[in-house]
């Protein structure tokens, strides 16, 4: 009988569904947020230097996600070639997330050390020089471009807000971390740098 009320009133149907949902959502959701294993670093994992932390926003600018992920799955075919899957640990400290959906080019994520910081510069150049049948693009201004570290500083703080747990000393020293170094040093400490902690530990 009260089923048929519910099915003869959308209005009250649509109030249940939502009510559903929504406890159904949070008993998925809200577990996650207090679970360890999701939270916490990995062991190792150190927050970016203030080099890197520019070297991910040129990452972020130049659309580098669009054509590179940064998750290995848990598959045979992909521990193979890139090396240990991703896991959750390894990525406490970015915001955003660069995991991306889209691999024209191979994932990235345990690209650190793999290549020397000169294959890296030589390749964000001009990536024919290194790789002939590549089809990525060039990024030469990377090299020309100097930062001035102004507000570096500022992003430190910012994702100081979110958890990351830089000092009073990082954030005091962050132009001078970065200042006339070029897009392209901050992009190749980076890259380096992604994948190690876990890496490290193999
Ligand atoms: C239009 C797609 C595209 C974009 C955008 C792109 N790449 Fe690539 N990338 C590729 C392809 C394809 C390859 C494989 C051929 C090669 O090594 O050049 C590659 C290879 C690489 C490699 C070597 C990976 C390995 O394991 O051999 C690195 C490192 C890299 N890209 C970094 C970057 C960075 C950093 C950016 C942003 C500045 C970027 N890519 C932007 C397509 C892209």
């Amino acid at each position: 009988m009260s089923h048929e009320i519910v099915e003869k009133n959308i209005g009250l149907m649509a109030v249940l569904i939502l009510l559903v949902i929504s406890v159904g959502g949070l008993v998925e959701i809200v577990p996650l947020f207090f679970l360890k294993s999701t939270t916490e670093p990995v062991e190792g994992l150190k927050p970016y230097t203030a080099l890197q932390l520019e070297g991910r926003d040129i990452y972020i600018r130049e659309g580098c996600y669009l054509c590179h992920s940064q998750m290995i799955r848990p598959f045979r075919a992909e521990t193979e070639r890139y090396g240990h899957y991703s896991v959750a640990g390894e990525f406490v400290y970015d915001h955003p997330f660069q995991w991306g959906s889209k691999r024209t080019g191979p994932d990235l994520a345990r690209v650190g050390g793999r290549y020397s910081d000169d294959w890296h510069r030589v390749h964000l150049i001009n990536p024919r020089d290194v790789v002939p049948e590549s089809n990525m693009p060039s990024f030469p201004w990377l090299d020309e471009n100097v930062l001035d570290g102004r507000l570096t500083p500022k992003k430190l703080e910012v994702m100081r807000t979110m958890g990351v747990p830089y000092t009073d000393e990082d954030i005091a020293g962050a132009t001078a971390a970065v200042q006339g170094k070029t897009e392209l040093d901050a992009l190749v400490d980076y890259l380096q740098n992604l994948g190690t902690a876990l890496a490290s530990r193999r």
